[in-house]
């Protein structure tokens, strides 16, 4: 339950921001569990730096933002992006007013907003804070996303004990930061009770790897270099389906499309929903992906994952052994792949679950530390 303080006045007015699919997904929970608090007023802006995948989450959970910025254009660049971010989102600030703001994660839509909040003495609150892997260009541009993000937020919600090591050893005060656990478990455990059915048609016969990709540091060659290695792998084992939900970014649906369009047991489709997604987490024997949160949700539902990149900020699953890095190489995640398909032991200690990520609880936690700040 979130504490409400005795001494609560009038509501305050919480601005809670989304701008792409995994924004909506992980600030869902705080927005519902905000909206049931008697002392919050809550506005929802969506910045639509994605269109159709965040319209997509927010129609899947009820959610009706209050204003809208249609941001997103086609192909759009991260200039042109934070330059129209930066001048819009400031127009809304002055126009709501509000106590707070609270925004999740690490693209151009939390960074642009929480440097209007510091242009604006706003207080803002950081959802997913200090997650690091100490390389500027890796996850690119998310890693300097979010760490400006800590440098201009008061509140920092650090899913992991080590998400919070890593904001004090930049110097955070320690009362302004809350170890919460990952908001995307709490959204996962609600749909996962939900459905079960999974819609688009794989081989009941087969083994369903399910694969995502959108990584901007493994646009052309690492990506051309996974879809061979897909293309191998359905080519070599002729129980596997793929099943890859591709993603509307140019220079990603161009790469998968040319290369993986047509193959025989590789199902190349639009991107799910996230309750169709979730099925598909449930159902299938591994995931391959570049995804933040996929990394995140796979190990809670038991499903090896193997992540197509060099490093992670989420290294919490990997030192537990239930996900493995293995980079965009195409022998590689040839080989990976091959062990997981073939030593059963090997793919049984990589699928014995238990996310290192949450409880399923971190949105109550979120909303108690916002009403203890502004209350
Ligand atoms: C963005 C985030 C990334 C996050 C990812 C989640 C930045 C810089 N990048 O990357 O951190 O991991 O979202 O998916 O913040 N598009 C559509 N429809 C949509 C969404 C995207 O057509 O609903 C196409 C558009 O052509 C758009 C392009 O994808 O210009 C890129 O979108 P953008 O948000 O800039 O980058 P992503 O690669 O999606
Ligand atoms: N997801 C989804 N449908 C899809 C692919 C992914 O709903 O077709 C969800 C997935 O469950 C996860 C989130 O989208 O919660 C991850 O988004 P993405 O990979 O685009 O961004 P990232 O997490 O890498 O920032």
């Amino acid at each position: 339950m979130t504490s409400i303080p005795a001494h609560a006045p009038a509501k305050r007015k919480i601005l809670c921001v989304v701008g792409t699919r995994p924004e909506g997904i992980k600030m869902a929970p705080v927005i519902r569990a905000l909206v049931a608090a008697p002392w919050a007023e809550v506005r929802i802006l969506a910045t639509a730096q994605h269109r159709q995948l965040l319209d997509q989450v927010l129609g899947l959970f009820g959610i009706t933002p209050d204003r809208d910025l249609d941001i997103m254009e086609d192909g759009q660049s991260l200039a042109g992006l934070t330059s129209r971010l930066l001048a819009r989102v400031d127009e809304v600030l002055a126009e709501e007013k509000p106590d707070i703001v609270v925004a999740q994660g690490d693209t151009t839509t939390v960074f642009t907003m929480a440097l209007c909040c510091y242009y604006r003495n706003i207080p803002f609150a950081h959802v997913e804070a200090g997650l690091r892997t100490f390389d500027r260009h890796s996850p690119f541009p998310e890693e300097m996303n979010r760490v400006v993000a800590s440098y201009l937020a008061d509140l920092h919600f650090a899913p992991t004990e080590r998400a919070k090591a890593n904001l004090l050893n930049e110097g955070v005060a320690p009362e302004r930061i809350f170890v919460t656990g990952n908001t995307v478990i709490d959204a996962l455990h609600y749909q996962a009770k939900r459905v079960d059915e999974l819609d688009a048609y794989v081989d009941p016969a087969k083994r369903l790897i399910l694969v995502t990709a959108h990584r901007r540091e493994n646009f052309g060659a690492p990506l051309a270099s996974i879809c061979a290695a897909i293309a191998e792998l359905a080519e070599r084992y002729e129980d596997l389906h793929f099943l890859i939900p591709v993603h509307p970014n140019p220079n990603v649906a161009g790469t998968i499309n040319s290369i993986l369009g047509g193959l025989p047991r590789i199902s190349l489709c639009e991107p799910l929903d996230y309750a169709q997604f979730v099925a598909a987490l449930k159902r299938c024997y591994l995931v391959l992906t570049d995804s933040g949160g996929v990394q995140e949700e796979a190990p809670a539902l038991g499903k090896p994952v193997l992540v197509m990149r060099t490093d992670t900020e989420r290294p919490e699953a990997v030192e537990v052994g239930v996900a493995r890095l293995v980079g965009t190489d195409r022998i590689v995640i040839f080989d990976e792949v091959s062990k997981l398909l073939t030593d059963n032991e090997n793919y049984a200690l990589m699928a014995r679950g238990g996310s290192p990520y949450g409880d399923g609880y971190a949105a109550q936690r979120i909303v108690t530390a916002i009403a203890n700040f502004i209350t």
